[in-house]
């Protein structure tokens, strides 16, 4: 049977079509609204607690549970015991792993790396089915300005094209070709739609966002992880410009199914169909209810208010039964597609020893391409064990087995986690002493009592690993910070170490970008870590060493200071552009200097108008040097492709991977555009001394946007191009796309 996500290709097949109809027909009304409820079952007695009602068929789905044979016990009372043996979804936040944890998404997005990327994905697929679960809530694909926000943790960025590439890999690595697959897991993308502008950073808040922002910037990873196939989509808990998305017609009917043509499973966020109620856009949970059935919601997330008010709705007219056959169908509809009415139980083979050790071994190459290298005065880095006698080894995140983990992690097993410290210790072995002081007992600590140890320990080493951070608690859902600097005393603990006048790295270990800009000059070298997962320590110990290179590249930009939130890199131009002439700092006012507003452009007297840190920077332990760009035509038409090629050398000692990155920037248009956009990225490995030429090409629909019409589409006109390794440099050209041209 295809696959019944294979929606680019053909709808669902007519046997599968049948059966679905066929089932439908003989279901009751309150077996139907069963199907739309899923519950939290994470009880350790569950299978007790919710036997009667799986057996009357008013359980569509669980979630939180993976113990399986408290799963196993549920499935069969609903396949053997109940009337239609309708099988029941078993859902779980897999986000970045299971037993064995993946850096956070973040830092996956760091690595730019969609294979990588898609295997991380498979490989906790296949982990978290053996526990029985068959569908996960991930990909997060919200586009992210503002790390003051939590879940910047477990996002793929600022940038749309970026976190499309990704989150579509991430659906392929869950999903796989077949998801009937045990070893495959359902995705859903979420949250629908613009979870990510918050006001604030502060979780849950209101987003206020644009039509044109809503179709250039949030709506497009969406999409890309539709035309992947995912299987399903999750709604936001925000109010969308006054109309909470879990009750939002126009995102959910307009958009994702008259326009997209989505025939997955849209489910509600965590009680969020009730919480239409706190929002105040209805009076009652029968109200949110109707709001959200009529919207599109398919299944209830726990709050039960489908299950409690639909057949009311549904008597009165308010819901028609139209609808939520509707709804039935897509739920029905994944089900068969995961294969559970002809295997709910979906056995996978019990985790040997070299599978788990593959697992640890793919999460580590992912840490490593997750870790980007912001600064390495004097190549401090990478240390060479030949040159060192001793190695201090100081902070607070050099042996947190769980911290390293970072957020959603429920299911880690932590006795996985390789801390740097082990590492390192495991590394320098009798060659190298390794001085530990932790000097603060977490990273929000303000004790510098052992400030003293952690200096001398420093006097006494060659060179000091300073693993700072914040701990895992300090980012994801609802963990939301208005000060994003380091927290604690860390700062004070850098600048104490620094006194002792020896090589000072340091090692970032963060759910967020963190304003470093205080702490920056003292450090001599940073490596930004991310939540690494479970293999952070070897990860970092071959990267410190020199053994793996960094290639990773920033997926957000790093703000200087808070204050700057939003700043992200592809802003608009506005009508007074700040430039680096333009920019005025307060430090360079003279005193009674005499006001004016001319001349003024957009940045901040305190701040400039930079950030410390812009999307797509990372450095290397080589150098990369960009020459001879090229391009097959100065002018295109509609029906032509661009090809565009750069000549990369790698003019260092060390062979090396760049992410190399081709943006654009639409001059005019209908509405006002990015100066930069990202279109092209890739990955390219040069030995030592070697130069490769690497190409792109363009068409009229990567020059595409929603216009001021609400038509997708490119217009003519003049294009800046450029290549290079982040949004803030790179070697330039012009190209122009004209009607009148045809190939
Ligand atoms: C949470 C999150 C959502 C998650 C769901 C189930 O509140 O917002 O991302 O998938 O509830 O845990």
């Amino acid at each position: 049977m295809a696959d019944a996500l294979d929606r680019d290709h053909e709808a669902m097949p007519a046997s599968t079509q049948t059966f679905i109809e066929t089932l439908i027909s003989r279901m009751t009304l309150r077996e139907k609204i069963g199907q739309l409820n899923q519950i939290n079952a994470s009880e350790p007695d569950a299978a007790t607690l919710y036997a009667d009602e799986v057996r009357c068929g008013g359980i569509t789905a669980i979630i939180n549970q993976v113990d399986r044979t408290v799963i196993d016990a549920l499935q069969k009372v609903a396949v053997e015991e109940s009337r239609l043996g309708i099988p029941l979804l078993v859902g779980r936040d897999v986000i970045h792993g299971f037993e064995t944890i993946a850096p956070l998404p973040i830092g996956q997005a760091s690595s730019w790396n969609p294979d990588l990327v898609e295997a991380c994905a498979e490989r906790a697929a296949l982990d978290a089915g053996r526990s029985g679960v068959n569908w996960t809530f991930a990909p997060m694909v919200d586009i992210c300005r503002d790390p003051r926000w939590g879940r910047v943790a477990e996002c793929l960025g600022e940038d749309p094209y970026l976190a499309g590439q990704l989150g579509a890999a991430m659906v392929r690595g869950f999903q796989g070709q077949d998801v009937s697959d045990p070893g495959r897991i359902a995705a859903c993308a979420k949250h629908f739609v613009g979870y990510g502008a918050s006001e604030g950073g502060r979780d849950y808040n209101t987003t206020n966002i644009p039509e044109n922002e809503l179709r250039n910037i949030f709506l497009p990873p969406f999409k890309a992880c539709l035309d992947a196939g995912v299987a399903s989509i999750m709604t936001s808990f925000g109010d969308f410009d006054g109309v909470p998305a879990t009750g939002n017609e126009y995102l959910l009917d307009q958009i994702l199914r008259q326009e997209w043509g989505f025939d997955g499973v849209v489910v509600s966020d965590w009680d969020a169909i009730h919480q239409l109620c706190v929002h105040g856009i209805t009076e009652t949970d029968c109200d949110a209810a109707e709001m959200s059935a009529r919207a599109g919601v398919d299944v209830d997330m726990v709050s039960r208010s489908y299950s409690d008010h639909l057949e009311t709705l549904i008597e009165s007219g308010k819901v028609s039964l139209e609808q939520v056959d509707g709804m039935v169908a897509r739920i029905l509809g994944l089900k068969v597609a995961l294969g559970l009415f002809n295997d709910p139980y979906r056995r996978v083979g019990e985790e040997t020893t070299s599978s788990r050790n593959r697992g640890l071994d793919l999460v580590k190459q992912a840490a490593i391409e997750s870790v980007v290298l912001l600064k390495n005065d004097e190549r401090q880095l990478p240390l060479t064990t030949s040159k060192l006698n001793s190695l201090a080894v100081i902070g607070p995140m050099a042996d947190a087995p769980m911290d390293q983990l970072g957020t959603w992690v429920f299911d880690a097993d932590v006795s996985r986690s390789i801390t740097p410290l082990r590492a390192l210790r495991d590394r320098a072995g009798d060659n190298v002493k390794i001085r530990h002081v932790e000097a603060l007992d977490t990273t929000r600590s303000r004790d510098t009592r052992a400030f003293g140890d952690a200096v001398a320990a420093a006097a006494a080493s060659d060179a000091v690993l300073l693993f700072l951070g914040e701990e895992a608690i300090l980012s994801g859902e609802a963990h939301c910070r208005a000060d994003i600097s380091l927290p604690g005393a860390q700062e004070d603990l850098v600048r104490a170490v620094r006194a002792a006048g020896k090589p000072l790295i340091g090692i970032i270990m963060a759910g967020r970008p963190l304003t470093l800009e205080p702490v920056l000059d003292d450090l001599d070298a940073v490596l930004y870590a991310w939540h690494p997962g479970s293999m952070a320590g070897p990860a970092l110990a071959d990267l410190i060493f020199g053994d793996a290179v960094p290639s990773a590249k920033l997926p957000v930009t790093f703000p200087k200071m808070v204050g700057q939130i939003p700043i992200y890199y592809n802003q608009k131009n506005t009508g007074r552009p700040a430039t680096d002439e333009s920019v005025c700092l307060i430090d360079d006012i003279a005193v009674g200097a005499e006001q004016t507003s001319f001349g003024m452009t957009a940045f901040h007297l305190d701040a400039g108008h930079k950030p410390l840190f812009p999307f797509g920077f990372g450095l290397s332990y080589t150098n990369f040097e960009y020459s001879d760009l090229n391009l097959s035509r100065d002018v295109i038409g509609r029906q032509d492709c661009l090809d565009i090629s750069v000549s990369l050398t790698n003019s260092g000692q060390v062979d090396a991977t760049e992410i190399v990155q081709l943006y654009i920037r639409d001059r005019v248009g209908s509405v006002t555009r990015p100066v930069r956009e990202l279109k092209k990225f890739t990955r390219i490995k040069i030995a030592a001394g070697q130069s490769r030429t690497v190409k792109f090409q363009l068409t009229e629909n990567d020059l595409a946007f929603t216009r001021r019409d609400r038509s997708f589409g490119a217009e003519p006109g003049r294009f800046d191009l450029w290549v290079g390794g982040d949004s803030a440099s790179g070697l330039e050209a012009q190209f122009a796309l004209r009607e009148d041209v045809t190939t």
